[in-house]
């Protein structure tokens, strides 16, 4: 059977465009907190194969969105590698022992060994494969090498990212050092979701903002799109989307092999159509913040889908959707989506 988000992200035509939403199974859903509450925490939840199938699926019952996206963390892989992981009440993710030299780089693990031990993640995508309605899509993901790198040097989320920079600019060595490493892992762990039937898999690069362009090309974009050759030589049936989050400055020096591209919110459609359009399907990218007003929502979406009226796209929101939203207006963009973008 063909599914629609999978033809739509190679570019076919289809009798509408799909959409779904960037951190769509979460805690604006009351499914969703019921079910953390009862695995205990946020890890122990992306632990627990059968909750997090659970929670994976809400969106597509609740909400009616053309594909579902494994529930998990990007940090699970880092926490793999080795490094003890909490989520902090307040303060997001925190690795109590950061990454700072090579000694301490030695002692993670790599490669296979640590894609291996991501065996929960899927076991979890097995078991939503049983349960996920035959016209729907599976995303998997994996953060990007240098989106999780700021993790592992920082030790939780920075607003001047000066930790993790200087070693870009001071020991740079080390910092490619610790990017290959990272990359080797997420070739495998994505081998490894799509091996246990993920159809899509997505890069999450959410800091890629932070790093100055040939910075960015040198430390992130070539480890990104190494992963991204990777998979499609071995699988090029499986589309790869790719998400760097606030580089449109850099749109016209975009290249690699993958098929569609995630549009932030603060990128017009309209520029990325321009410098991208022609090569790559383009995804996105309404501002999550419009969520809060139907109004607001219903102007985007109807600019967004007259810009991209040839197609060539898929709907979502340019970042991920916020725990304060109401469902109801969640409901209400993925419907308009589907119904703005119908073709004969
Ligand atoms: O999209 C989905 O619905 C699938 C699940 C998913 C989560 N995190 C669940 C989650 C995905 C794809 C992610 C990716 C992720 N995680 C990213 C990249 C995407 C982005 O938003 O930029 C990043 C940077 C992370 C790291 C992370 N995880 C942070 C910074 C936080 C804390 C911030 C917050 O929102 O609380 C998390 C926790 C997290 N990951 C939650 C969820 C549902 C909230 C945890 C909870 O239930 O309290």
């Amino acid at each position: 059977m063909s599914k629609i988000f999978i033809d739509a992200c190679f570019g076919k035509k289809t009798p509408y465009t799909p959409v779904w939403m960037m951190r769509q199974a979460g805690r604006y859903l009351p499914e969703y907190m019921k079910v953390r509450e009862e695995a205990g925490d946020f890890l122990s939840l992306c632990h627990d194969p059968k909750r997090a199938c659970e929670v994976t699926l809400q969106p597509v019952d609740i909400l009616g969105v053309d594909a579902a996206i494994l529930f998990s963390d990007i940090l699970v892989v880092p926490n793999e590698m080795g490094m003890e992981l909490d989520f902090v009440k307040g303060e997001g993710p925190v690795f109590a022992k950061p990454i700072r030299d090579e000694k301490a780089l030695d002692g993670l693990l790599g490669g296979k060994e640590a894609a291996r031990k991501l065996e929960y993640v899927y076991e979890t995508i097995r078991l939503i494969k049983e349960r996920l309605p035959d016209d729907k899509a599976l995303i998997g993901f994996t953060g990007s090498p240098w989106t999780l790198a700021t993790y592992m040097v920082e030790g939780q989320g920075s607003k001047s990212y000066s930790i993790v920079k200087k070693e870009v600019y001071a020991n740079p060595e080390f910092m490619h050092k610790l990017l290959a490493k990272v990359t080797e892992v997420l070739k495998y762990y994505l081998e490894m979701q799509i091996e246990a039937g993920a159809e899509v898999v997505q890069i999450f690069d959410s800091w890629a903002s932070a790093l100055e362009k040939s910075k960015y090309f040198e430390f992130s974009w070539n480890y990104m799109k190494e992963i991204a050759s990777y998979i499609k030589s071995k699988y090029p049936h499986i589309p790869i989307i790719m998400f760097p989050k606030g580089i449109a400055i850099y749109l016209d020096e975009i290249d690699g092999d993958f098929d569609v591209f995630g549009v932030d919110w603060s990128t017009p459609m309209a520029v990325a159509k321009k410098h991208l359009g022609d090569r790559y399907v383009l995804q996105g990218n309404m501002e999550p913040c419009r969520l809060y007003s139907k109004e607001a929502t219903k102007e985007c979406v109807t600019s967004i889908a007259n810009t991209m009226k040839e197609g060539r796209h898929i709907f979502n929101l340019g970042h991920g959707i916020l725990p304060d939203v109401p469902v109801e207006n969640a409901k209400y963009f993925v419907k308009l989506c589907q119904e703005v973008s119908k073709r004969d």
